[in-house]
């Protein structure tokens, strides 16, 4: 590959730039897009080069490009395991777009608005039970809500035995993955022994989710069910195969990892940056009170703008491609930076500061504000998770007070590929 066409970029060695990344993503990101411009080259251990872009034109020409040069699914492909082989997530081309054709219609429209009463019941009920009077950390508790969300509303189950035996199983098997431990052997481990750890690791999940699944095909009300499950248990291929038991299994993993743990960061940031401007939290609250959401959904932008759950999303170039007027190789990888993108001072002035009127004032222009990527590989859930956060923030706001325990912000911390709130969003409620 001839690397010397490609933007310039760091001249530091890879292992430095890849310690950069790892501690400091985002003083790295800025240090590069303040030396280098709008687009420049990252080489990290054991990635092809990184072609970071961050201008709204450029950005677009890699959403909008053919979808068979600028492959995702391969950067995924640590997910295998977890996820399984027909996830959306690994897919690309023609297989990548017929499962998103399968699982998009429970995630739009009148699917969602049905969605409404059990989100509201399980915030309200998580809530009423969070302590009161003492500092608490919201993310732990966030991800147990949009835990069950996922588990009532997407795989359609009841308060019983058979709901308590799953959530029991998937809180034990994801602290496992995501211990430190679990994250080095997971990780670091030969490929083959982390797969076996992985299938092993989910073993009793899965057997729960497939009789689970079987039980759903055999239910009589599955035609009137609006979970996302029964959704794609009545949904047929274009050649009018039904979605098999494996593939609904896949999918159900993807949606469960790709929407829980992003909707409750995001929320922990949104309650982190209310907290220390009482003035939004105040009009906030009387607006949840009139029943409004305007200034909600400003807040949920403004949140996802200035503390984006995930810092970027890449593309693979399959073929050359000129991308923001550069001929690139086959094989780069072509990164859009969220994080960069949503701090141009020429989109957002004053970019740093958390001023949800902002979106009162302008809607942001078309790939500006690209918190869930874009293009054809754009979240799915995006309007699942908007809905969502517009809910328990109003159940949160309209039924306690919310305090900081200091005033100090806190810093963005990175987890995995996601950045989460150093000190967990810790408050206290009254
Ligand atoms: C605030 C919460 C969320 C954020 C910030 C977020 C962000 C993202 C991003 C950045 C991508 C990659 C897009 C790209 O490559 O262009 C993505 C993909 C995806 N998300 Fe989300 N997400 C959230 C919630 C959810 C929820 C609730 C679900 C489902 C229940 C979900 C399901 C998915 C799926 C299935 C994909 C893969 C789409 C594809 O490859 O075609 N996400 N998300």
């Amino acid at each position: 590959m001839v690397l010397d066409v490609l933007p310039p970029g760091p001249r530091l060695p890879v292992a430095v730039q890849t310690a950069a990344w790892i501690f400091r993503p985002w003083d790295f990101m800025e240090r590069c897009a303040a030396r280098y411009g709008d687009t420049f080259t990252l080489r990290l251990a054991g990635e092809r080069p990184w072609v970071m872009v961050s201008h709204p034109d450029v950005v677009k020409e890699v959403f909008t490009g053919p979808r068979e040069l600028l492959h995702a699914g391969q950067a995924n492909r640590i997910l295998r395991p977890f996820v399984g082989a027909n996830s959306v997530l690994l897919l690309d081309g023609d297989a990548h777009m017929e499962q998103r054709r399968l699982l998009m219609p429970p995630f739009r429209g009148s699917h969602l608005t049905s969605y409404t009463d059990t989100m509201t019941a399980v915030a309200q009920s998580a809530i009423a039970g969070w302590p009161r009077g003492e500092p608490i950390r919201l993310h732990p508790l966030m991800q147990s809500l949009t835990l069950e969300i996922i588990l009532r509303v997407v795989f359609g189950l009841n308060e019983g035995a058979r709901l308590d035996h799953l959530r029991a199983e998937l809180v034990r098997t994801l602290a496992a993955s995501a211990g430190v431990a679990g994250q080095m052997l997971l990780v670091l481990g030969p490929r083959k022994v982390r797969a076996a750890l992985i299938r092993k690791l989910f073993r009793n999940v899965d057997r729960l989710l497939y009789a689970e699944i079987d039980e759903r095909r055999r239910c009589g009300d599955l035609e009137e069910r609006s979970d996302v499950l029964s959704v794609l248990l009545r949904t047929r291929h274009e050649d009018g195969r039904p979605m098999s038991n494996v593939e609904i299994r896949d999918e159900l993993m993807t949606l469960l990892l790709a929407g829980h743990d992003t909707t409750a960061t995001a929320l922990a940031w949104m309650v982190e940056r209310l907290v220390r401007h009482p003035d939004d939290q105040a009009r906030l609250v009387e607006e949840i009170r009139a029943g409004d959401h305007q200034f909600r959904d400003a807040v949920i932008k403004e949140t996802l703008r200035l503390r984006p759950v995930l810092s970027l999303v890449a593309r693979r170039l399959k073929a050359p491609l000129e991308i923001g007027g550069v001929e690139l190789p086959a094989g780069v990888n072509v990164v859009p930076s969220i994080y960069l993108t949503h701090r141009r001072p020429d989109l957002y002035p004053n970019p740093e500061q958390f001023r949800p009127q902002r979106f009162l004032e302008h809607n942001p222009g078309a790939n500006t504000w690209i918190p869930f990527g874009g293009g054809v590989r754009r979240c799915l859930g995006a309007a699942f998770a908007e809905h969502e956060m517009r809910i328990v923030l109003g159940t949160l706001f309209g039924s306690c007070t919310v305090a900081p325990i200091s005033q100090r912000a806190e810093p963005m911390k990175r987890r995995g590929i996601t950045h989460v709130p150093r000190r967990g969003a810790t408050v206290t409620l009254h």
